[in-house]
């Protein structure tokens, strides 16, 4: 048996994907750009096999057996046109892929997963890439923000103008190195899945909401050009106000569509009206919501304790501490002086990931395989008793999702 294991991190969007340019090719009608995520925290990893005595392609996601999607089929096909070795590319695969974070409640949990599988298949077949992005283009065909899940740091997919949909691929702009400072905390405000999946969701948008033509057409692709250079001018009040005016635009677009598209919730609007009043007059924090109510902030180091003190005052949890972080803070609960009077919303944050800019993908040893060699399936039966329990900080915080769990690779 041959296999492959890797790692692919989660990438935010600051200037939104939402429209589909032709859906066979998952081409998108407007270009985008996000910040990727640390995969230490938020991250797919995903072993694929193959032997010659395969019957079948197989898919297991945290740990339950199920149905391999006709994305995952697409990305598979393009992956074997352009594989070195045909009579290796010919056997069927199996695919062990587990999620460090709830699937599928709006956390860029397909764009993790299908990054992964193409990295995973690339590197178990041989594949180098013939032009830089070529890998991106094939994540695009499993889910449009895995081909920005591919690379580190700031990362632009081009919206492309051919035909065949072979230049609408992700390029990096920064490194993670770039930018140190900035850092994000993800608020899991839900970890259910969503109730209107993105590529549903922006079908209808792009059927029905005038405001997203005149988004894609006129308000993006200035909006893209100035947010790359806020980005690379580390000029964080730009970068913020951008990433907050683009994000609530594009849930107005959500809003205009008809019957509207409803992803934030109540939580969602308290962390909103939260930012505004810690910005002051300044610009010191920014939020960003996709496809469903968790929340990410960005900011600067500079101000990560006081906000996270303070969000975990707002949002506090009776199952204790619920924080996981790859940088250095305390999680202690404490309001500035002259916040006495915010209300207290309680149980409602499930978890927050505190995060700085993350790498891309990334193949991992052997020894981080999650197959069983013996039986070629994988090693852990159920994710119930899988790595989403040890790094959770504070027992109940993130509830196993189940039923979700395919949900997010079925769209
Ligand atoms: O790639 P999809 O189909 O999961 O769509 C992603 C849509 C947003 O997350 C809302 C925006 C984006 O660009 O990531």
């Amino acid at each position: 048996m041959r296999t492959a294991t890797c790692a692919a991190p989660t990438n935010i969007a600051v200037v939104k994907y939402w429209g589909k340019a032709d859906a066979a090719l998952n081409t998108p009608l407007n270009s985008s750009v996000s910040v990727t995520l640390d995969a230490a925290l938020l991250a797919a990893t995903t072993t694929v096999a193959s032997n010659p005595g395969f019957s079948a392609t197989r898919l297991w996601l945290n740990g339950e057996e199920c149905p391999v999607p006709n994305r995952a089929l697409s990305v598979l096909s393009a992956l074997r046109a352009i594989a070195p070795d045909q009579s290796l590319a010919r056997q069927h695969v199996h695919i062990v892929s587990e999620n460090s974070f709830p699937t599928a409640a709006g956390l860029a949990s397909s764009a993790a997963g299908y990054a992964c599988l193409v990295k995973a298949l690339a590197e178990l077949w041989g594949i180098k890439e013939q032009f830089p992005g070529q890998l991106s283009v094939v994540a695009r065909m499993g889910s449009g923000s895995a081909s920005r899940s591919l690379q580190g740091g700031f990362v632009r997919w081009n919206k492309g103008e051919r035909e065949d949909g072979s230049d609408s691929l992700a390029e990096q702009i920064a490194s993670e190195a770039h930018w140190p400072e900035l850092c994000a905390v993800v608020c899991v405000v839900s970890d259910q899945a969503k109730d209107t999946s993105s590529t549903s969701g922006m079908q209808t948008t792009a059927a029905t909401s005038e405001l997203l033509r005149y988004r894609t057409r006129h308000v993006v692709p200035e909006r893209v050009e100035r947010m790359e250079a806020a980005y690379l001018a580390r000029d964080f009040a730009t970068f913020a106000k951008l990433t907050m005016q683009d994000s609530n635009q594009f849930h107005a677009t959500c809003l205009d569509t008809y019957p509207p598209i409803m992803y934030l919730s109540d939580v969602s609007r308290a962390i909103i009206r939260l930012v505004h009043r810690f910005n002051g007059d300044g610009v010191r924090a920014a939020y960003t919501f996709d496809a469903g109510p968790n929340a990410v902030l960005f900011l600067e180091r500079q101000h990560l304790q006081e906000l996270l003190s303070l969000l975990l005052h707002c949002f506090p949890s009776s199952t204790g501490v619920h924080v996981k972080t790859t940088l250095p803070v305390d999680a202690v609960a404490k309001a500035p002086r002259g916040w006495e009077d915010v209300a207290i919303v309680r149980d409602c944050v499930k978890m927050f990931y505190v995060s700085g800019v993350g790498g891309g993908a990334t193949v991992l040893p052997p020894e981080q395989s999650l197959m069983d060699e013996a039986t070629g399936q994988p090693l852990r039966v159920s994710h119930r008793s899988s790595s989403l329990q040890p790094w959770m900080v504070g027992a109940s915080a993130v509830a196993v999702v189940s039923a979700a769990a395919f949900a997010v690779w079925k769209r």
